[in-house]
């Protein structure tokens, strides 16, 4: 039978030269359709007579099988090259390096403020902030400081001009007021951390006008002085990572908190250096202590049913401590070889997880 001999050659080529699903759909209506050719054939078998009818039936029949396999075979291909190809065109390279050639640095500031945000969020705590310019109310007098005390001259106030009412309001001299403003809008339990800049009328090597502090606030039922040593101690070895950190309570004064503690951190200043660390020696870095009653009670908390504590930390002293940089003036200076050497790459971001 030449002709499906010659059929099958012409069909199988037909498959295996399609070069898309469309051509290839067009070589199977050609071939199996209701008028394709082979179908055509099928139909001619009823003029010739039963032997040679058997005969062409059963080798047309494979031919159907063997062109509908091919199609099959040769339909899978091209969908698999027609895939391959288009992942091929959507790839994204992302093993491309990150650009570490970034000239702006992170102020040891922020970085610092981010660092000991990472680590307190970390504990349950969020962050609060409060205006610049307070009332003396917030400032002092709802923090417990008595009209005269001698509290308030300690702090170096800048007063602003008086206002139209004869007030005369204040730079912050400290981040507390805003311990007095959160509790007034807020019910406990209350964790918060308040970063910010703080002002008084000092200047030196060791002082600046402006500086930044870090004020800490929890109220609760019955968190106690111990909740105070075990946040504090988690805290400081967690931020100068050193596991073994001592920490030292010594009691102090200030109006808005009783008892009062000053925390000293370890030290060694052998060889002329400052390693932090267990060693002969302390420095001083925060002032803590359980909220004063009038303080809860000025905020509208009452004290018999609330307690807690706070703390206050100079930020550029933990970060000169920290990044062993020796002079404060610096710190606002803006000048661009500083922040090379001091600052710190932007895509580094702090966290406990990853490193602080
Ligand atoms: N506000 C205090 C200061 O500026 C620090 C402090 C805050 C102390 C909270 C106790 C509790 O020195």
């Amino acid at each position: 039978m030449d002709t499906v001999e010659s059929l099958r050659d012409e069909l199988l080529g037909a498959v295996s030269a399609a070069d898309g699903l469309d051509a290839l759909d067009q070589v199977r209506i050609t071939a199996l359709g209701k008028k394709g050719r082979i179908t055509e054939q099928m139909k001619g078998l009823g003029k010739l007579d039963p032997e040679a009818r058997r005969e062409a039936g059963q080798m047309l029949n494979a031919l159907k099988d063997e062109v509908a396999a091919a199609l099959d075979s040769r339909k899978s291909d091209l969908a698999r090259g027609a895939l391959d190809a288009k992942l091929a065109s959507e790839t994204l390279d992302v093993t491309l390096p990150s650009r570490h050639e970034a000239r702006g640095r992170i102020h040891p500031i922020t970085q610092t403020i981010d660092e000991l945000t990472a680590i307190f969020t970390e504990m349950g705590f969020t962050v609060a902030d409060g205006p610049n310019i307070e009332s003396d109310y917030y400032n002092f007098e709802a923090l417990n400081f008595p009209p005269d005390h001698p509290a308030r001259q300690e702090h170096d106030t800048f007063y602003m001009a008086p206002n139209a009412d004869g007030e005369r309001k204040v730079l912050r001299t400290h981040t507390s007021p805003v311990q007095v403003r959160h509790m007034e809008k807020n019910t406990p339990p209350i964790r918060i951390i308040i970063p910010g800049r703080t002002y008084r009328s000092d200047h030196d090597a060791t002082h600046s006008p402006m500086f930044h502090q870090v004020e800490g606030l929890v109220i609760d039922k019955k968190t106690h002085m111990g909740h105070l040593k075990g946040c504090l101690t988690d805290f400081c070895r967690a931020f100068f990572k050193v596991d073994d950190l001592p920490l030292r309570f010594r009691p102090s004064y200030f109006p808005f908190t009783e008892p009062s503690a000053e925390v000293d951190i370890g030290c060694s200043r052998k060889g002329g250096g400052l390693t932090i660390g267990a060693g002969d020696d302390w420095l001083e870095i925060l002032g803590s202590g359980m909220v004063h009653p009038n303080v809860l009670r000025h905020a509208g908390i009452d004290p018999t049913e609330y307690q807690g504590f706070a703390f206050g930390m100079g930020i550029e002293r933990i970060a000169m401590l920290k990044y062993g940089i020796p002079d404060l003036r610096p710190f606002y200076d803006t000048d661009v070889r500083w922040m090379r050497h001091y600052g710190f790459v932007p895509i580094a971001q702090p966290t406990v997880a990853g490193g602080l």
